[in-house]
């Protein structure tokens, strides 16, 4: 068995030069911890600078978003100008005052909009979400060209004012069913327009938002990737359509990409629909990372369900990825990564979180929340309680995002 501090402690240099500390990766975790304006709210700066000492050689921040009225959730942080450049700079103070660098994931929501935030959600195509699902999230319209071409525009603005801001590299979220794996999927998109049809056509929108970006920031700084290694609906995005993806990114010099998968719809990130060997085995999207791996060479990094530093240590041993990526064991325990590197044997607290109710426990939306809540709780100062109770988690989000619902929200 590998030395799992030998192993993940080892440096990665990108593509672009920069160099990664060590072989842990902090995933983006949505903290909702926007202002009323949705700049920067002054917890992020406390939540960060937690992280950054907890020792992960990449910390990546939960979406930010690139449109006040287009929001995945209350709270997001909104990038759309640098009226408050100020907060972010904080925030990135904060983010790069450990070993590791900080980049900011940019997302639109697209159809994953909750129907208390906005009504007119936007899509690649008019398609409903599941029976289940229509009480919360409205069916999108279908994007005009000239929305497109203004979205793609707003990502690179948004990467350009990361890096202003004092953030040492972007993400852009292409995986979870979001706006840009929506254009990826033929399940949500139907267009029969050059944005639609063959992948060739799917993944443009992502080549182009791409393209924006290395505009923005140069070639020196580092752009990734979320990408799902599939989205897990009938007729949707493949493997194989990822393979091609992947295939196209590092022809475009893409600096990372970390596989994920799934969607509100079909949350697999969350490792629900795991079976057991594979949740055993911890990384769900193992097998997918192999086989983009024998295809290319562009760093990978891989999400979902890494629990122990062996099972980190294994996957970045055996050459299948580069970069070990952790979110839900960080929000309980932000130091995980550092206890890893002093070589201490590591198992982290994750545990599955369940109310009992099958409904709720069925949900990924019940996880994200009580993780979400333990990221509060730092950004309060406070220390994780890995134990808290689930219905008591729910009630606090409930209580907090009844609130936000009713904020006055800028028009763009
Ligand atoms: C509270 C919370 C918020 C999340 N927010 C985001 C996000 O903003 N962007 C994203 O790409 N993934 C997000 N995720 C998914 C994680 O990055 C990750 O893919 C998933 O939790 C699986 O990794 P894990 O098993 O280490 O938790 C979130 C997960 C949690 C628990």
């Amino acid at each position: 068995m590998p030395n799992p501090a030998q192993v993940l402690g080892q440096p990665l240099t990108l593509p672009c030069g920069a160099v990664l500390a060590n072989r842990i990766m902090k995933s983006a975790t949505s903290e909702a911890l926007g202002d009323r304006d949705h700049g920067a709210g002054p917890g992020l700066p406390v939540l960060y600078r937690t992280l950054a000492q907890g020792g992960a050689g990449l910390i990546v921040t939960g979406n930010v978003m690139v449109d006040h009225r287009q929001l995945g959730e209350p709270g997001n942080v909104v990038v759309v100008d640098e009226t408050r450049l100020d907060a972010l700079a904080r925030w990135a103070v904060a983010g790069t005052s450990g070993a590791g660098q900080l980049w900011v994931q940019i997302n639109h929501p697209g159809r994953q909009v909750p129907k208390m935030l906005f009504q007119d959600p936007v899509g690649p195509s008019a398609v409903p979400f599941a029976p289940a699902m229509q009480r919360f999230f409205a069916t999108p319209r279908a994007l005009a060209e000239a929305e497109i071409a203004d979205i793609v525009r707003r990502f690179g603005e948004a990467a350009r004012i990361a890096k202003k801001a004092g953030f040492t590299g972007v993400q852009i979220h292409g995986a979870h069913g979001y706006l840009v794996s929506q254009f990826l999927s033929p399940h949500t998109n139907r267009r029969t327009d050059p944005w639609g049809g063959a992948i060739q056509n799917r993944m443009r929108f992502l080549l182009e938002i791409y393209a924006a970006i290395r505009d923005a920031v140069g070639d020196a700084f580092p752009v990734g990737v979320k990408l799902n290694s599939a989205d897990f609906q009938f007729k949707g995005f493949s493997e194989d359509d990822a393979v091609i993806v992947c295939r196209a990114l590092e022809k475009e010099g893409v600096d990372l990409i970390e596989i994920s998968g799934g969607s509100y719809e079909s949350p697999a990130m969350t490792g629900r629909k795991a079976p057991e060997k594979v949740r055993a085995r911890e990384a769900y999207f193992l097998d997918f990372a192999r086989r983009v791996r024998r295809e290319i060479a562009c760093p990978l990094a891989l999400t979902g369900g890494f629990r122990t530093a062996e099972g980190m240590a294994r996957a970045v041993e055996s050459g299948d990825v580069d970069l070990t990526g952790l979110a839900r064991s960080l929000c309980v325990d932000p130091d995980m990564p550092k206890k890893i590197l002093a070589g201490e044997p590591y198992e982290s607290p994750v545990r599955p979180i369940r109310t009992g109710v099958k409904a709720l426990d069925n949900a990924a939306m019940l996880e994200v929340a009580w993780y979400g809540l333990q990221l509060s709780r730092m950004a309060r100062g406070k220390k994780p309680h890995p134990r808290e109770n689930p219905w008591i988690g729910l009630a606090k989000v409930l209580g907090k995002n009844g609130f936000s619902a009713f904020r006055r929200k800028r028009e763009k």
